[in-house]
């Protein structure tokens, strides 16, 4: 009996559980095959760290967030004989294939182990929306619902306060959610690392806003970079006590500037980890599913080193390598209807 084994990698957003009850109950009864939750992302192969997967383990798991085999971002092909690790474990649980539900990140991982002879199939899943290879990755659609719903909410004492408010949502280095979301929210400015911008270009906008409405609402992606800011990377990312560096802060720093620059009340809210919380949206659910079930179609016709997509509502596979090498930047026609809206 064919077994696999399923793992999900990354930064955890909401709809990964559906995926993975996807997966499993299509594996289970749609093929007969076995099922191993891998726990912890790449961890749970390193460790050998495995439970079995039942209809029974997944039912229930559909509209809920996270994901129940937890997940790590560590790379284990940076672990001293971590590849060996790997294929040691997989042999030593006799999984044949794997599926690996994540971002680039992960999938870059499963392309390398796909060069030692690791059958594997890639769903992808990031609130980033930043993966080749589909027009939208599991979680995005509820993080653009989460982060509309926020500025929405800003929007009120804004208004009511004369203010400038800026909005900082996630993204790593594209802006996906803060352009859907800004468009959505009627944001009066977006900033976002594929467009360039200057805090001072930024300012008269504002200025000349507010000679009409006394107040704005400004959403910048956390990984947006102003050209009048010399080594401005050294002010938006931090290292934690790990010394793992992460994104942070560029709300702020936008914040300060812009309230020098305009005179105006500045107040910043960074929505962070809001972004990956709570039960999928319905979209994310209807995708994960279709997703998990084409993953274990291909598992079944033995097409490996594919990661699985939605391109044109239709399902697609493309090969491991076509999504290795870049990340999906935003699209420019979307941003461009967004800043009609601008000022
Ligand atoms: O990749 C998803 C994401 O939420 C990014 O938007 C964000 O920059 C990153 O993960 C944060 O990573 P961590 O959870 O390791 O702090």
């Amino acid at each position: 009996m064919s077994r696999v084994g399923i793992l999900t990698c990354g930064g955890d957003c909401p709809g990964l559980n559906a995926a993975i009850r996807a997966v499993t109950r299509k594996l289970i009864i749609g093929y007969d095959y076995e099922v191993l939750g891998i726990k912890n992302g790449y961890n749970g192969l390193i460790e050998g760290d495995v439970q079995p997967l039942s209809m029974y383990s997944v039912s229930g798991v559909l509209p809920r967030g996270g994901t129940i085999l937890g997940t790590s971002s560590k790379n284990p092909l940076l672990l001293e004989h971590g590849k060996e690790a790997i294929k040691e474990n997989l042999k030593r649980f006799e999984i044949d294939s794997l599926v690996v539900i994540g971002a680039k990140s992960a999938i870059d991982v499963a392309y390398e182990l796909s060069h030692d002879g690791v059958k594997c199939v890639a769903i992808p899943s990031t609130i980033d929306n930043d993966v080749l290879g589909t027009d939208f990755t599991i979680g995005f659609d509820t993080a653009v619902n989460i982060a509309t719903r926020a500025i929405d909410m800003v929007h009120t004492t804004a208004e009511s306060h004369h203010r400038i408010i800026v909005v900082e949502m996630m993204g790593s280095s594209t802006g996906w959610i803060a352009t859907y979301a800004g468009l959505a929210g009627g944001a009066d400015c977006i900033l976002i690392p594929e467009i360039e911008f200057t805090l001072d270009a930024t300012a008269e906008l504002l200025k000349k806003r507010h000679k009409r409405r006394k107040f704005s609402i400004v959403v910048v992606a956390e990984g947006a970079i102003p050209t009048d800011v010399p080594n401005f990377q050294s002010v938006s990312s931090k290292v934690d006590a790990l010394g793992n560096t992460y994104l942070c802060s560029i709300g702020e720093f936008v914040g300060v500037e812009l309230a020098k620059r305009t005179g105006m009340e500045t107040r910043v809210t960074t929505l962070g980890y809001i972004q990956r919380g709570g039960s999928p949206s319905v979209p994310d659910r209807i995708l994960a599913t279709r997703l998990g079930v084409a993953a274990a179609e291909k598992i079944k016709n033995k097409e490996f080193s594919v990661v699985v997509g939605v391109v044109g509502n239709k399902i697609v596979s493309t090969p491991l390598e076509n999504v290795t090498d870049n990340v999906k930047k935003v699209n420019l026609e979307m941003f461009d209807t967004a800043s009609t809206f601008f000022g």
